[in-house]
């Protein structure tokens, strides 16, 4: 419709129906196939205005979806069509590896194509708007939700969350085939305290802007058209209330025209975080700040209209949300088309075709990471006897959180991958013990409602047996060990990040009788490593693959692909680390090589992390040279190259991920060591050399001066170039 018809429409509503435009319910209300007043008691909201809310969460399928917009409209005096949205955050139906996978795959274009793929399946599933992508920097790995980030890094979470929003809306969100991404959550959520989830947020002004802001800042600037601010407190104020946030920085500063969504029942939170004294409050407080859709709650549905007669700037911000809301319907094409692309035919020919299946395989495959590798035992003969054993080789549930539409029976395991695979000869699957220590989790909603694992004690010491004869019969085993994801994920903090102890026997009683393991990791987050890596002589970790995992998994144990992953997150020794980042400041008191008790370390694990942010290896090996400079000095106008020659030292063909980070040596304020600032793939065959270049420019060197003006300051630099964050590859530069 024209914006004419659009004023037209909007004109002819009354405030309440203005404000049902601002309102989610959720798919509660549908759940009978009719709508149901049930559920709006417990959402504190009136069935009536339930009935008129424009938007919905998580109705989704195109049966469904058409089923539910006909509901909806018979009872539309002014036919506003429903808008419907859901977390689509590493694939619909097929699914992709993790969020933190794909980070380490250090490979934008490939998340965009993820992305673009999950937004066609979903469109053909009436879907509208996906909550994704999640640009919060994860630097706990006590946080279950790191897997939802694409990592600690900011510059690397800002390539990958504009990827990921090009990938979702394309050039137009509302083409066909395209869904409206939602960048989520505004802002620094990634920093909870101690990476307990909901738990406040206490960062530093420049911290802020520096390190966890640019991820959003870059979704944005890509086009995003939602943003949904975070559950926490932000320097004591919940995000979901903080004008700075939301108007100042989001709106005014950054220019961003799209709409603001809460999170769950976010509103109402901020009662309980004692920042609102009640619902009619929380509702003035979260409108105030910019707030356009209640996500949850009945808070606005009940008070808006009324508290607008009291003060006119609620009466102006219902005016222009409804309008933002009514805009993006127009925009996705809602009102001419309320079905949009739902149709049970396109589902039929996109959902887990081939085609998809094949591309993620392929991002799985790179979002592997090599942690160990010692006597080059991998990649697997495909003749060698070779025993398959743990937990994961039948498990189905290998998507991790937030594949909340894949089926578990459409994932490939790893026996049936084995099964399905030629030239495999001489092997042996086993399942060698529980998946996790045996008791009732009923908070696992996350991954599948109410889970239950079961522990008999005695059928875990038959599994062991097994285990340990098949261990001895076979030349290598591959051990499949990891966290359930339901110990991740939204409220899947974790004061341990260790294997489950039934898992840990296993590789024990494996290794008394074949030091020749090979570990694949399942993870959802950074993991304490020192037993497996003490027991194993090479560690994969896959992170949890999507729905090839099986598949992926094998075409990089034997061979037929590399490990093209890095670490997204640098993995501690120990919980204890954590927060843990390559980033971290300085400090007067750095630690030695020598022991020296008065230094910044802990004195029961070894300095900085087991493995650091960048890290992976190859099955060949690369050597670089010493990184040279175009010229000494850069200025504002004349950037400058720093070139390495990289060198496949190996007997295999392989790619290498060259990163360059950049130090700036002394400013105004204290600085990061380094920081990331380009990175690329060489692939070289066997003796092969390549000079690989990256342009340092004056913007790159930019940071919040002290008084927290962006700008770069004259001095000397040093840029790294090597193959992970710990690199020593290092030349000065000075910028003039
Ligand atoms: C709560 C989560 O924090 C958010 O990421 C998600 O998008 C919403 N629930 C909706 O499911």
């Amino acid at each position: 419709m024209t914006d004419k018809e659009l004023m037209r429409l909007f004109d002819s509503m009354d405030i309440q129906e203005r404000v049902d435009q601002m309102v989610q319910i959720n798919v509660q209300f549908y759940e009978s196939g009719e709508f149901s007043t049930g559920p709006a008691a417990g959402f504190g909201i009136e069935p009536e205005d339930a009935r008129q809310a424009g938007t919905i969460l998580n109705v989704i399928g195109a049966e469904r979806t058409r089923h539910v917009q006909d509901l909806h409209m018979a009872g539309q005096k002014h036919r506003v069509p429903l808008m419907f949205m859901a977390d689509i955050i590493h694939g619909y139906r097929t699914v992709f590896p993790i969020p933190l996978g794909q980070g380490a795959a250090f490979d934008p274009e490939a998340a965009e194509e993820a992305a673009s793929i999950a937004a066609s399946e979903a469109y053909a599933s009436g879907l509208t708007v996906t909550f994704a992508p999640m640009a919060d920097l994860a630097r706990d790995a006590r946080w279950g939700r790191c897997l939802e980030s694409c990592g600690e890094d900011p510059y690397l979470n800002s390539l990958m969350a504009a990827a990921m929003v090009r990938g979702f809306q394309g050039a137009n969100a509302g083409a066909p085939g395209k869904i409206a991404a939602c960048v989520k959550h505004f802002a620094g959520y990634g920093a909870a305290e101690g990476g307990r989830d909901y738990a406040a947020v206490e960062l530093s002004p420049r911290t802020l802007e520096e390190d966890y802001l640019p991820a959003y800042r870059a979704a944005v600037d890509a086009g995003s058209e939602l943003v949904m601010c975070g559950f926490p407190t932000v320097d004591r104020v919940p995000c979901t209330g903080s004008r700075y946030l939301l108007t100042e920085t989001l709106r005014n500063r950054w220019g961003f025209k799209g709409l603001v969504i809460s999170d769950w029942a976010s509103i109402d939170e901020m009662i309980a975080h004692g920042f609102a004294e009640d619902h009619r409050d929380a509702a003035h407080k979260a409108a105030l700040a910019g707030v356009d859709i209640d996500m949850g709650t009945g808070s606005y549905s009940n008070n808006l209209a009324s508290l607008a007669r009291e003060d006119p700037a609620v009466a102006r911000w219902i005016d222009e949300a409804c309008l933002r809301v009514l805009r993006l319907k127009n925009k996705m094409d809602l009102f001419e088309n309320p079905y949009r692309g739902a149709d049970p035919e396109a589902e039929k020919r996109l959902h887990l075709c081939p085609a998809h299946r094949a591309k993620a395989r392929e991002l799985a495959r790179k979002s592997f990471v090599l942690l160990e590798n010692r006597d080059g035992i991998l990649p697997l003969r495909k003749s060698s006897r070779v025993a398959h054993i743990g937990p994961y080789v039948d498990e189905k549930t290998v998507c991790g959180g937030w594949a909340v539409f894949n089926d578990d029976s459409d994932n490939v395991t790893v026996r049936q991958a084995l099964e399905a695979r030629s030239g495999v000869t001489s092997t042996v699957c086993l399942r060698g013990s529980y998946i996790t220590d045996g008791y009732d989790l009923t908070l696992g909603q996350i991954a599948k409602p109410n889970i239950t694992f079961s522990f008999d004690g005695a059928r875990a010491q038959k599994l062991l047996d097994e285990a340990e004869a098949a261990a001895r019969e076979a030349e290598t085993v591959v051990l499949y060990l990891g966290e359930h994801p339901v110990f991740s994920g939204e409220g899947g903090s974790s004061s341990q990040i260790m294997l489950p102890e039934c898992q840990l026997e296993l590789l024990r009683r494996v290794r008394a009788v074949n030091e020749n393991i090979v570990t694949v990791l399942f993870t959802g987050r950074p993991m304490d490593l020192r037993r497996v890596r003490e027991l194993s002589k090479a560690v994969l970790c896959v992170w949890y693959p999507g729905t090839e995992s099986g598949n992926a998994v094998l075409d990089v144990l034997y061979g037929d692909a590399e490990p093209g992953g890095r670490l997204s997150m640098s993995f501690p020794y120990t919980a204890g680390q954590s927060p843990l980042s390559y980033r971290e400041l300085r400090t007067g008191r750095a630690p030695k090589e020598l022991p020296d008790r008065f230094t910044s370390r802990y004195l029961d694990v070894p300095i900085g992390p087991m493995y650091p942010f960048g890290y992976g290896l190859t099955y060949t090996s690369f050597k670089y040279s010493a990184p040279t400079l175009s010229a000494p000095t850069l200025t504002e106008q004349t950037p400058i190259t720093v070139s390495v020659t990289v060198e496949n030292t190996g007997t295999r063909p392989g790619t290498e991920l060259v990163q360059l980070y950049i130090g700036d040596n002394f400013a105004s304020v204290a600085r990061p060591g380094r920081e990331l600032k380009g990175f690329t793939h060489v692939f070289l065959q066997p003796k092969e050399k390549k000079t690989v270049r990256f342009t340092i420019r004056e913007d790159m060197l930019r940071f919040f001066d002290i008084d927290m003006r962006f700008k770069s300051e004259p001095g000397a630099f040093t840029a790294y170039v090597g193959a992970n964050s710990a690199t020593r590859n290092a030349v000065k530069f000075d910028l003039a």
